[in-house]
């Protein structure tokens, strides 16, 4: 890839990828064998060779487009619409795989990426996926693999004392926080109805409502959809000034709904939300709920990473009060997608909820062990554990703290940068490591169109190729968002972002 003078030649990088995967001279009789399957000999030579792929990506990572520039249909129009009869060899594949689907490819471990939250990797976390994918493991009851369930078991309670979550919770790995949130609810919805609802299904006569904040993640409003309480019945609280959770209208809306005869079944507190990491003020929330007899769910999908330094529980403070928790190591702590972290109070809510015992999966270990298909919605799972086990290991919790720390401590220089431009203005608090802004240079009078400006920013600047942003809107206005918390990012980068920022700005007006 030429990126001198930012430009960006794909037909030069296609060419020396194909160029990296060459037809070996030994190859004619060689890979014609292949073509049957691959023996254990190529399985090897092809894991060697795809080791240094996987390192040479790490290497030149800085090297892509952050942001994949190609158009619709691009890698459609590239992909023959039938699979192949016969048996195709590996440099072919490999071959098609630079040059057709590597320009498709967003770098999210790039360190120029700022985009959304991060789904962040590591060495320790990938070599920890070649494994599990090795072993093929199928982790639904204990005997299936029971190093799969004590490991996550372990790991589950590593994390907890990581984090200071209440020691006498349980914790099982989902593969995301909508998954997780989703069965929150659910295990809040068949203990308010003495689990009535998987025994009988809906009566029509229930009248269930949840709360969460206008500023909380849409991931609540399809767990609501889809455990049947209604889009209608989630109710959005309004914020303050900092979009946190105003908990006057929270006691507000609960108490006028009750009154009414709805049952106040759930409230998801945020901690980090998606548009500007506003925490909601827990404790406060946390007595709301008790006073109503509400499920709390506490959805800290990326900031609760950051309760690995003490220095931030303060953002759990009255957990003890909530149901259930989640966070998602694959967003700041490193370790590959997917893999999310929920904790529950009561266990026995969760497995009276999702239970289920055919006789084909009864086996002479239950009730001693941990079968985790009864612990969420699917059957089958992952080795997800294996991943942060090795993570944890591999850094300790020293070093993943001073990483995030060192995340935390960028954010705020760039914070400082943006209060200190004339140009420039900062659009939220900044307590982790997300920092929203936008352009509104001194010299505008105020009739200017600030919101189509920033569009126009953003896109000049996804369209380098040299970074990656997202943006949001806080009370209408079009925010940038620039999320540091990427495993490679480092100081340099932001500077560098920020110069480019600054520079690209001047030419949007
Ligand atoms: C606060 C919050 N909750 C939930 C989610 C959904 O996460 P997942 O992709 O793991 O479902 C996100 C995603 O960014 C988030 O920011």
């Amino acid at each position: 890839m030429d990126f001198e003078n930012g430009n960006l030649n794909f037909e030069k990088s296609i060419s020396d990828s194909v160029k990296f995967y060459p037809s070996d001279s030994h190859n004619s009789y060689f890979y014609r064998k292949i073509k049957l399957a691959m023996n254990n000999t190529e399985f090897r030579e092809w894991a060697h060779r795809l080791a240094d792929r996987m390192a040479d990506y790490y290497e030149n990572i800085e090297k892509y487009p952050v942001k994949s520039i190609v158009k619709p249909g691009d890698i459609l129009a590239q992909l023959p619409s039938s699979p192949p009869s016969e048996s195709e060899d590996m440099t072919q594949i490999m071959n098609d795989f630079e040059s057709i689907i590597m320009p498709g490819i967003t770098h999210w471990q790039s360190p120029n990426f700022f985009a959304y939250f991060p789904a962040n990797g590591s060495y320790p976390s990938i070599l920890a996926e070649m494994l599990t994918a090795s072993l093929g493991t199928q982790g639904m009851v204990w005997d299936t693999s029971p190093a799969a369930a004590e490991l996550e078991e372990m790991v589950m309670n590593w994390l907890k004392s990581m984090t200071g979550l209440p020691a006498n919770w349980s914790g099982v790995i989902q593969d995301t926080a909508s998954t997780s949130t989703l069965v929150a609810i659910l295990s809040a919805r068949e203990r308010i109805t003495a689990y009535e609802i998987n025994e009988n299904g809906f009566k029509g006569t229930e009248k269930l409502r949840v709360y969460c904040s206008t500023e909380t993640h849409s991931s609540v409003e399809k767990a609501v959809k889809i455990a049947g309480i209604g889009r209608k019945n989630l109710v959005k609280i309004a914020t303050d000034a900092q979009f946190r959770m105003d908990t006057n209208l929270l006691s507000e809306a609960i108490a006028n709904d009750i009154a009414a005869g709805y049952i106040p079944l759930c409230v998801v507190a945020a901690l980090g939300t998606t548009g500007c990491t506003a925490v909601d003020p827990l404790a406060a929330i946390a007595e709301v709920c008790e006073k109503y007899g509400t499920w709390l769910h506490v959805d800290a999908a990326y900031a609760g990473t950051a309760l690995l330094l003490p220095e931030y529980r303060w953002m759990i403070d009255g957990i003890e009060k909530a149901d259930s928790f989640v966070f998602n190591p694959h967003k700041w702590m490193f370790t590959n997608f997917d893999i999310s972290a929920y904790f529950i109070k009561d266990k026995e809510a969760l497995l009276r909820t999702f239970e289920i015992l055919p006789e084909y999966l009864k086996t002479g270990n239950r009730g001693l062990v941990n079968d985790y298909r009864d612990w969420g919605i699917q059957l089958g799972r992952r080795f997800r554990a294996l991943k942060l086990w090795f993570v944890i290991r591999s850094f300790g919790v020293n070093q993943l703290q001073a990483k995030i720390r060192e995340h935390i401590r960028i954010a705020r220089w760039l914070e400082q940068q943006v209060i200190a431009h004339p140009d420039f203005e900062l659009l939220a608090p900044v307590p982790l490591s997300l920092v929203c802004f936008r352009y509104k240079p001194a010299s505008f009078t105020g009739h200017e169109n600030l919101n189509q400006i920033n569009e126009e920013l953003l896109r000049e600047l996804n369209h380098t190729g040299k970074i990656f942003l997202t943006h949001t809107k806080l009370n209408g206005q079009y925010a940038l968002r620039m999320s540091i918390a990427g495993t490679l990012t480092t100081q340099q980068h932001v500077e560098k972002a920020w110069e480019l920022i600054r520079e690209t700005a001047v030419g949007c007006i």
